[in-house]
């Protein structure tokens, strides 16, 4: 089923909550563990991360081949505009994240694998196997500098899109929330 005004389809429902909370998740343990040097946590956040984006490439997928849904409401212009900025920012990011990630651990040496399960080998360092050699310093830092400003630009757009989403509930009080639950419009 595709999604009409009156109702999503179940894959829009669950791809839509599916992603969204495992990005949100992605999103505090990749900045706490940036932030305190939690190590330990690096080979999950990479491993759950190369897990989603198989995930977030169906859903783009389908996003593309079933179309943007038509409003709920009557929304003014600047809202839909800002919306629409916002949505494209989410899906387009969400595949960019874990590309960049993938360059960012590969090109430092660091090696990728998915919960032990070997994608790329570590690059370590024959005098001192604790550390590894960059393969290519200059693309790891721009891989990292792109995930890290991301990660920034994400947690804006994403609570511009909760701000929205609630507004919609709370004071419009229109079916925009809703539906994105899998209930019917008119109901
Ligand atoms: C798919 C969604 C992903 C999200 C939302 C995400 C988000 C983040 C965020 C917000 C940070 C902190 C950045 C900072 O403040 O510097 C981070 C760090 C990191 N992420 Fe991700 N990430 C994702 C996927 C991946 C994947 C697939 C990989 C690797 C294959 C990866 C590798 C890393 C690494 C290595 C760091 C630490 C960088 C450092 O310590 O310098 N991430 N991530
Ligand atoms: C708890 C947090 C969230 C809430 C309450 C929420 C709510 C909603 C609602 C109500 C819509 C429908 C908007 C409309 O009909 O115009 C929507 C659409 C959308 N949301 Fe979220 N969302 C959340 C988190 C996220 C996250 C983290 C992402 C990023 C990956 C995301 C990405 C999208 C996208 C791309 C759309 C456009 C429709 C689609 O492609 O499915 N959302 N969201």
């Amino acid at each position: 089923m595709r999604d009409t005004k009156e109702r999503f389809s179940y894959t829009t429902v669950c791809l839509h909550w599916i992603v969204g909370l495992i990005i949100i998740s992605l999103l505090a343990v990749g900045t706490y563990m940036e932030e305190f040097e939690a190590y330990n946590l690096y080979p999950i956040h990479k491993s759950i991360g190369m897990l989603i984006f198989v995930i977030i490439l169906g859903r783009v997928a389908w996003r593309l081949i079933n179309g943007w849904p038509a409003p709920a409401a009557n929304y003014k212009k600047w809202e839909h505009n800002l919306a629409v900025v916002v949505h494209w920012t989410l899906l387009i990011g969400t595949i960019i994240f874990p590309i960049s990630g993938m360059i960012m651990s590969g090109a430092a040496g660091h090696g990728l694998a998915i919960f032990g399960l070997e994608v790329y080998p570590l690059n370590p360092d024959p005098l001192d196997s604790s550390n590894v050699i960059a393969l290519n310093e200059t693309m790891a830092g721009i891989a990292h500098e792109i995930h890290e400003i991301l990660g920034k630009v994400f947690i804006l757009a994403i609570a511009l899109h909760i701000a929205g989403a609630l507004k919609h509930h709370l004071i419009d009080k229109d079916g925009t929330l809703r539906r994105m639950l899998g209930k019917k419009l008119a109901s």
